[in-house]
């Protein structure tokens, strides 16, 4: 089996500007299926624009990115558009829900503009199945604005979902987030990696990429580091004991 992620050499040049900007320099990396990585660095080093990368978004200026054995540097826009929609799910830092929109509403999206055509009611069995992995089923008729931070990123995670994705791409899913709910959105992430889906995110917490398995740092467009996490967290049980905790200091008050 191909790794899901077979990068060489890559280079990300921005061209639109007075003064080009090579954000990305040679980039090496492999990520095996199953994977959990964690990109670290500090800003302007280049982790959104490797993202961007890996999530067919945008083209390399230069090297190879084969994802799941197929060569997409080479590939159309719209070509790419439907290897996107086949293989990748995407969650961002603002949720980027619709606001109008029903949690249900906004997990169906992806599936009015992909190339399948699904009936209204396969549309929602399939979005209520997705809303229910991240913990949400009891909330699909809601609107954004009625559920918490945490409760957003877990619709927008679902959506995420929605095509079965064999990698899931996050640009600082929980930098909008306090650090219990970053904690529950960790608890979804960890327990859909041991249902086999690879996640790829950045995040600028130290904490956070402990929840992963592998931690990267860039700095500069150049992966610096690329290490295995020993002794990672579990989020379930870092949530037991913050309930536990709260529950001690509610007696005590
Ligand atoms: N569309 C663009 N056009 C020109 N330059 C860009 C573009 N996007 C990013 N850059 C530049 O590329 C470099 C890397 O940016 P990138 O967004 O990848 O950093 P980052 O590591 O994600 O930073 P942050 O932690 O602040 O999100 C920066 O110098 C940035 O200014
Ligand atoms: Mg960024």
């Amino acid at each position: 089996m191909p790794a899901v992620v077979q990068i060489d050499e890559i280079h990300k040049i921005y061209e639109s500007g007075e003064v080009p900007v090579h954000a990305v320099r040679g980039v090496t990396l492999t990520i095996e299926s199953g994977d959990f990585v964690a990109v670290m660095g500090a800003s302007g080093s280049g982790k959104s624009t490797l993202m961007n990368l890996l999530g067919c978004l945008d083209r390399p200026s230069k090297g190879r990115y084969l994802l799941d054995g197929i060569d997409v540097s080479r590939l159309d826009r719209n070509q790419l558009a439907d290897i996107r929609n086949q293989k990748l799910g995407f969650v961002f830092q603002g949720f980027n829900l619709l606001a109008r929109t029903t949690a249900r509403e906004n997990v169906e999206l992806p599936m009015l503009y992909g190339r399948r055509r699904y009936s209204s009611r396969e549309m929602h069995e399939r979005a209520m199945k997705s809303l229910e992995l991240v913990g949400l089923g009891a909330r699909a008729d809601h609107f954004p604005s009625q559920l918490s931070g945490g409760q957003q990123q877990r619709v927008a995670i679902a959506r995420a979902l929605i095509n079965d994705p064999q990698v899931l791409l996050a640009d600082e899913p929980t930098g909008n987030l306090d650090s219990r709910t970053s904690v529950e959105v960790m608890d979804v992430f960890q327990k859909l990696n041991e249902q086999g889906i690879t996640i790829v995110m950045v995040t600028h917490e130290l904490d956070i990429a402990h929840y992963c398995k592998r931690n990267l740092i860039m700095r500069d467009g150049r992966l610096v580091s690329d290490h295995h996490v020993e002794h990672r967290l579990i989020a379930t049980e870092e949530l037991r004991k913050l309930h536990a905790a709260e529950a001690a200091a509610k007696l005590t008050a």
